[in-house]
């Protein structure tokens, strides 16, 4: 038996003997990509491909920790409904010893071609990374490129941490974002250029820690994706080395973008300030594609590096993909919203309309549950904290509170009293205006919050009791008025 074969049938059968110990987890979501057992890390490969969506993810699949990483596949219609398919890859090869690394997918003459980074460790802890392609005939199985690694030296001035290529076409030439470090340690994205997707020639630095007028951000840049939307360059990474600042960089890890326009002879990217995409706990690494609708869409890790304590470990699984998000420029900012599909996911409206809540807190008969979407439209009026208390216990104990700080102009969501797992407090500024739009979606340990139609979102993994199913709304020192409110069963 070939090597490859062999990880593949060693994966699956530890799959298949712990798919079931997974499966019974209550904390298991209903409409989000997970792992059917082991730990998930970053989407890849992500593309619209003769009308379906494949996304991949880094998967270790014999325990929750972050080992051997293979490639996991998924495919969808729709967005929504997801296929699993046979593993992709798995780190057979030389260069790969120590797990296919994260890496984009394209289509390359018709062929749907990944292009990944080959990890590898010696005894002594060193690491070698070499940039590598597969291709599919099928869209199931893939083989790996005879001339691999296609990019086997780097540039001179940066450490082995240098992955995570993504790969785009333009004006008949292909690009490439690398992530890396200078030996320095300060976070750099590359640019590269080919023909032929195979020999691969630096153009330059796009940008990076300490460079230009950017100060200190970080001593590692991962994951980075660059693409125009709206007539402008967005680039997108996750910085490693931040440090929390007020309400900002509060995470272990970062991910966020630059918007501004990329010079593709020079590589360099003139650029604006660095901005958080996600305000919530759970979120790293997204990654996008543009679909064969035109629409930008993004995926990201519902998870951060070095946060393996969630309760999910009983029973042998960890972490999961967001949704998949529309991404949008208004000015200088990226606004983000849930794809329409998800609508076809939607059952048995309530819809509540012009209630006023004044200085108290009201539960509403039929708005409770735990695997929902849920539209609130509050009208402001004089109170000063209005919200949403969601997974609430008859005993008052587990309540996760979302909620708007109308003084000092901030949305806030609070874990503390959720349940098991991370507790914390996320806060972002929120300009206020006349109205707040919450649109919420829960699934038994997630919650996503898009607010005013995608100006913020914040993401989180909650695990209350499987009892605390209620849902409360409030005011406090004054009275807020809910235009209409919305749930529906997911
Ligand atoms: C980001 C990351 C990538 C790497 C992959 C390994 O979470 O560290 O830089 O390719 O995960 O799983």
């Amino acid at each position: 038996m070939d090597k490859n074969t062999e990880l593949i049938n060693k994966a699956n059968e530890i799959i298949e003997k712990n798919r079931d110990i997974a499966e019974g987890d209550y904390y298991r979501l209903k409409y989000h990509i997970m792992p059917p057992t082991g730990l998930l890390n970053d989407p890849n490969g992500f593309i619209h491909y003769k009308g379906e969506y494949h996304l991949f993810y880094q998967f270790h699949p014999f325990d929750t920790t972050h080992g051997l990483k293979y490639w996991a596949h998924m495919k969808s219609k729709d967005l929504v409904h997801w296929e699993e398919l046979p593993i992709a890859l798995a780190p057979s090869k030389w260069y790969e010893t120590h797990g296919c690394y994260s890496g984009s997918a394209v289509k390359n003459d018709g062929i749907l071609t990944l292009v990944y980074t080959g990890n590898v460790k010696d005894e002594e802890g060193n690491r070698e990374t070499y940039q590598c392609l597969a291709t599919t005939e099928d869209g199931i199985q893939f083989s790996k490129y005879d001339n691999n690694p296609v990019m086997y030296n780097q540039p001179e001035g940066y450490t082995r941490h240098f992955r995570d290529p993504k790969v785009w076409k333009k004006d008949g030439l292909w690009y490439m974002v690398i992530g890396t470090q200078t030996v320095k340690e300060e976070g750099r994205v590359l640019l590269f250029k080919s023909k032929d997707l195979k020999d691969w020639e630096l153009v330059g630095e796009v940008a990076g820690s300490n460079l230009n007028d950017l100060g200190y951000l970080g001593y590692m840049w991962e994951c980075p994706d660059l693409f125009s939307l709206n007539g402008k360059d967005v680039l997108i990474f996750s910085p490693q080395g931040i440090e929390a600042k007020g309400d900002l960089y509060n995470n272990i890890y970062q991910s966020g973008y630059f918007v501004g326009k990329l010079d593709y002879s020079t590589g360099k990217m003139e650029h604006g300030e660095f901005i958080e995409i996600d305000r919530g706990f759970e979120f790293y690494a997204p990654q996008t594609t543009l679909d064969e609708k035109g629409r930008r869409i993004m995926f990201a890790w519902m998870g951060l590096p070095e946060r393996e304590e969630h309760p999910t470990v009983e029973h042998k699984w960890i972490h999961a993909m967001t949704l998949p998000r529309v991404l949008e420029l208004k000015g200088s900012k990226l606004y983000q919203k849930p794809v329409e599909e998800l609508k076809l996911l939607r059952k048995d409206q309530v819809t509540y309309k012009d209630i006023l809540i004044d200085n108290e807190e009201i539960i509403l008969q039929k708005i409770s549950g735990d695997v929902l979407e849920l539209l609130v439209e509050f009208e402001l009026e004089d109170a000063n904290e209005f919200g949403i208390k969601l997974r609430c216990s008859e005993d008052g104990k587990e309540e996760t509170v979302l909620y708007y700080d109308r003084n000092n102009e901030k949305f806030i969501f609070d874990r503390n009293k959720s349940g098991k797992g991370y507790k914390g407090i996320r806060r972002c500024k929120i300009p206020n205006t006349n109205i707040l739009k919450l649109h919420i979606f829960m699934d038994r340990s997630s919650l996503e919050v898009f607010i005013n139609d995608g100006e913020e979102v914040f993401t989180g993994r909650i695990y209350p009791s499987k009892e605390s199913l209620g849902i409360k709304l409030f005011a406090k020192e004054g009275k807020v008025k809910i235009r209409n409110i919305s749930k529906w069963n997911l």
